[in-house]
């Protein structure tokens, strides 16, 4: 069967946005950044993406503005310290025509305790104090916290709208704050923010949403981006079934999501048994929202074997064709590149021309440099 990739290159419609192509960046952290400011060569990547094919950029996980979201300071932040900074990102990104919207995050009971930083001394606030396999971190917030930091995504969100971004995606996967709300194992609220019920779990994540969308209009996009997977526990669930998943893709829609990025480690995995949809197929399935799907394209291993120890190698046509036949069927509207974009800003432009043995492969080396990595690490803080 010969490999057609040309549905992947029609143009889509997300809300305002008219995207040229199905191509996404995902957010990655690449540490190019100090003192949450990030630097001029994020933005150059950035747009040498755009200008190598991509449809829409995502950027880097960027930590809200409040003391609790991140200690690190190579991992960027909007504040008012760092808006200008962010400003020179969004010219790059918007001088070669990409749409773009910033990804913001909030690390919850991940956040590094202690240090010397600015925020040294603050709490790290999470559903319940509990980092995953209840390992206890900081504390539970109280509901005045968690409003403080509802406000504080807001007015990232409004900072990240008056230097242009587009839109912005809510970052509510892998295991940090709002992915701990959203997960019964380290949401153990009683308060109505948590517990068994997935409706309880969502309330607060779909707060964020609610207010974002109060404050910044209908015209401004609102991604939201889940996984069942964590960093540090690839088997675990935030839904266990379909219709589990359909409540909670329905508060959050009726919260004012425009888009749903429902991350997987491997696009082509069945998420239930009896079906081969993956979850960005059931999301697709559930909701009447765009979704994004994920997870090595074009590669033979996912992200999380990248960085505890293998190389991957590319899955050529084969892994391609599949990618194009789950398109076909349905399955989600856009689809996003990660690693493949770190080994090679062009690859959406060499895909479509057919040149798969021109492009760069990713290497380990391409995010980690020297560095070894341990068991456990959150994957967020390995770019280089
Ligand atoms: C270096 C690196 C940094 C990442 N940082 C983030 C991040 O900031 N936010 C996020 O949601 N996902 C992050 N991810 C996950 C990617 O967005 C993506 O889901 C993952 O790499 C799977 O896509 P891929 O198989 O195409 O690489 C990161 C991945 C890599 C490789």
């Amino acid at each position: 069967m010969t490999l057609d990739l040309s549905p992947l290159y029609t143009p889509f419609q997300l809300g305002p946005l008219t995207l040229p192509n199905r191509f996404v960046l995902p957010g990655m952290q690449r540490q190019w950044c100090e003192d949450g400011m990030p630097l001029p060569k994020l933005g150059e990547y950035y747009r040498r993406c755009v200008e190598g094919g991509v449809g829409l950029v995502i950027t880097e996980s960027c930590a809200v503005d409040h003391a609790s979201s991140t200690q690190v300071p190579f991992f960027t932040r909007i504040s008012p310290a760092t808006q200008d900074a962010w400003a020179g990102i969004v010219a790059e990104v918007k001088s070669a025509g990409g749409p773009m919207l910033m990804q913001l995050w909030h690390e919850g009971a991940i956040r590094q305790e202690g240090g010397d930083g600015p925020w040294a001394a603050y709490p790290t606030l999470s559903p319940s104090g509990l980092a995953h396999g209840a390992r206890p971190n900081g504390r539970a917030a109280t509901l005045e916290e968690l409003d403080d930091i509802k406000q504080a995504f807001v007015r990232s969100a409004l900072m990240a709208r008056e230097i242009g971004v587009d839109g912005v995606e809510v970052h509510a996967a892998h295991g940090y704050l709002l992915d701990q709300f959203l997960w019964a194992e380290t949401n153990r609220r009683d308060d109505g923010y948590g517990g068994d019920d997935i409706r309880d779990r969502v309330r607060f994540p779909a707060e964020i949403v609610a207010a974002i969308r109060a404050a910044t209009g209908p015209e401004f996009v609102i991604g939201f981006r889940f996984s069942q997977w964590k960093e540090v526990n690839f088997n675990t669930r935030v839904v266990d079934t379909a219709d589990e998943l359909k409540t909670m893709l329905d508060i959050l829609r009726a919260a004012g999501v425009d888009v749903f990025h429902a991350s997987a480690r491997r696009f082509w995995l069945p998420e239930w048994d009896g079906s081969d949809l993956g979850i960005a197929g059931w999301t697709r399935r559930l909701t009447d929202r765009p979704v994004i799907a994920v997870g090595s394209v074009g590669l033979d291993i996912d992200v999380m074997e990248n960085f505890f120890g293998q190389e991957a190698k590319s899955t050529g046509e084969e892994g391609l064709r599949e990618l194009a036949r789950r398109f076909g069927n349905g399955e989600f509207d856009l689809i996003s590149v990660g690693r493949g974009h770190i080994g090679d800003q062009g690859i959406v432009g060499k895909m479509r021309e057919g040149r798969l043995g021109d492009i760069r492969g990713f290497t380990r080396k391409d995010v980690l440099g020297d560095l070894e990595l341990e068991g456990g690490i959150q994957f967020e803080a390995h770019a280089s």
